[in-house]
């Protein structure tokens, strides 16, 4: 289940259905699809795809994304620190950035022209939509492991273009605070000691 911060109103939101409604008006969307029976998170990429098939053909459908893979990102990845350090900064992308978060745990914060800076912390079972164009910047939670489909409409073009005056720095990864020990127990020690 997803958490959504905005840090400028003290305000928490951790119900799906009002996450989807505060973030519809940003052209965003929140689902949570079924996780349980479906697959495992540790099966092969293509059986993630084809287990969520219906689903991301709907996507498809109504967003025109035309491909779809599995990113599977863990602490031990390869080159990990510059790849986060490209998504850690304000940027916005020419297309829609679509994520369903097989395993793992990510936080995104979403800065909109008409609204104030928010967080949304995304996990295991979250569908997450981020229109083009709009400001946003991603780090990984303290396990660094995140699993999930990503949908293009053209994935050679998927580039970040970065904000001349990024506010990231603004803003704490909240994913390291209290949310985060709420939404993952198992990490709490690591975090308190
Ligand atoms: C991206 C995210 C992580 O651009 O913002 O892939
Ligand atoms: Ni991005």
């Amino acid at each position: 289940m997803a958490t959504v911060r905005i840090p400028e109103r003290n305000h928490t939101i951790d119900n799906a259905e009002e996450i989807a409604a505060f973030i519809a008006p940003f052209g965003m969307t929140y689902q949570r699809w079924p996780l349980e029976d479906r697959v495992s998170p540790d099966a092969s990429a293509d059986d993630i795809l084809a287990a969520y098939a219906p689903e991301i053909e709907e996507l498809k459908r109504r967003g025109g994304y035309v491909t779809a893979d599995v990113i599977d990102v863990k602490p031990d990845t390869p080159g990990l620190d510059t790849m986060l350090n490209r998504f850690n900064k304000e940027h916005r992308h020419s297309e829609d950035e679509v994520r369903f978060i097989v395993k793992g745990s990510g936080l995104f914060h979403i800065h909109p022209d008409n609204g104030p800076v928010f967080s949304i912390t995304v996990e295991a079972g979250d569908l997450i939509t981020v229109p083009c164009g709009m400001r946003h910047w991603f780090d990984l939670c303290v396990e660094r492991r995140i699993r999930a489909i990503r949908l293009f409409q053209d994935p050679s073009g998927w580039t970040p273009e970065y904000e001349a005056n990024g506010a990231h720095d603004q803003f704490a990864p909240l994913c390291w605070g209290p949310n985060y020990i709420s939404a993952a127990p198992e990490f709490k020690s690591t975090i308190t000691g």
